[in-house]
């Protein structure tokens, strides 16, 4: 994505960044700093939205397609508690992995602690990966969107801190032994980033234990700032910063909803055969269709391929037209439905 584009996204996206107050924070200064991490920044973003996809894939709520639709989303729900979270995560692993590659002229391993003794048997060497700095320049770009006084900035600013926090927690240690033939009389180790997908899979979880922040109403009510603002600090005293916390009941994610940005189950697919499917995936028909009120339907869709070639002394090779049959499930109305028959039944969003 070229520069011009990032810009007009991040000026969508991000609203309204106080651009200027951002890159003067920055360590390297000015406009060309600022564009150098924004990349990043970026393509981080980006890969937050895509582990997001991948851990809700069989759920009825399946993240925002895209970056640019990080804006839509107006309310503080346990699912918008996920996105600021992995978003936040994203651009601190992308970031932290191009400060090791040495892809930013200014940074690179943590050395810090090479030659001190770590543990046991132990001693610290190699590159460990510099969380410091992604954590910093993730703070200082992610948290800059949230300019709001109110509790659904805090809650944001807190869910963005959560997930850098789980960037630190899903880190490894790696070591290798030194001294004659593997005798490992010398071993050097260093912390290293997991997989993006691990830190998915640890904000899943935490996701699913989330906490919905009681807000003391009354205090909250009063126009007074300082008043509300004391009233956010209490309600958040006793919450880790670890944990993924949310406001507002999430919506009724089987139904479309335009003005929230949802576009609801019908026409989802799901899985239904298979015999390497986990449990969650195969009951995802259930979870999406029927539970929803909607229909399982069968789609088949030939597709047209060579088959049966056979090769012919020489050289000409016969094929014969073949099709191929390939059947989708995907979530649709029933006939004559009118929405009655499973208000009842469906109640917890999930
Ligand atoms: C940082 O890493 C991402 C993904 O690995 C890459 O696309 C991007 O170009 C890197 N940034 C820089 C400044 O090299
Ligand atoms: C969409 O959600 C809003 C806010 O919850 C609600 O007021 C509105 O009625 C919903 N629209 C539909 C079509 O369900």
């Amino acid at each position: 994505m070229n520069v011009g584009i990032f810009l007009l996204y991040f000026l969508t996206v991000f609203q309204y960044v106080p651009l200027l107050r951002v890159a003067n924070s920055l360590l390297m200064t000015g406009p060309k700093a600022y564009l150098t991490y924004a990349k990043s920044v970026q393509m981080g973003t980006q890969n937050g939205i895509e582990e997001c996809k991948n851990q809700f894939a069989w759920e009825r709520w399946n993240c925002p397609d895209s970056a640019v639709q990080l804006r839509g989303m107006r309310s503080a729900t346990r699912e918008t508690s996920f996105v600021h979270a992995i978003s936040a995560a994203g651009v601190m692993h992308t970031l932290t992995r191009n400060c090791s590659q040495g892809d930013l002229g200014n940074c690179g391993c943590d050395v810090s602690k090479n030659g001190k003794i770590g543990g046991r048997g132990w001693l610290w060497g190699g590159c460990s990966d510099n969380v410091d700095f992604g954590e910093r320049i993730s703070k200082q770009y992610v948290d800059a969107q949230e300019t709001g006084q109110d509790s659904r900035a805090a809650v944001n600013l807190h869910n963005n801190e959560a997930g850098r926090k789980a960037v630190k927690a899903t880190m490894k240690r790696i070591c290798r032994c030194h001294g004659m033939s593997e005798s490992c009389s010398v071993k050097t180790c260093w912390t290293q980033l997991s997989d993006f997908r691990d830190v998915g899979h640890y904000l899943k979880e935490k996701h699913e234990q989330a906490q919905k922040l009681e807000l003391d109403k009354k205090r909250m009510r009063a126009a007074n700032n300082a008043d509300n603002r004391g009233a956010i600090a209490d309600a958040f005293r006793d919450i880790a910063k670890t944990e993924l916390i949310y406001l507002e009941d999430s919506p009724d994610y089987c139904k479309k909803n335009a003005t929230l940005g949802l576009h609801g189950t019908e026409g989802r697919e799901c899985l239904q055969h298979g015999n390497d499917l986990t449990q969650w995936e195969r009951r995802s028909c259930r979870r999406l269709c029927h539970d929803c009120g909607l229909k399982v339907e069968e789609r088949r869709t030939e597709v047209a391929s060579s088959c049966n070639c056979k090769f012919h002394w020489c050289c000409k090779v016969n094929c014969e037209d073949c099709s191929q049959v390939i059947v989708k499930h995907v979530c649709a109305k029933r006939e004559g439905a009118n929405g009655q028959g499973f208000r009842k039944r469906h109640r917890a969003p999930k």
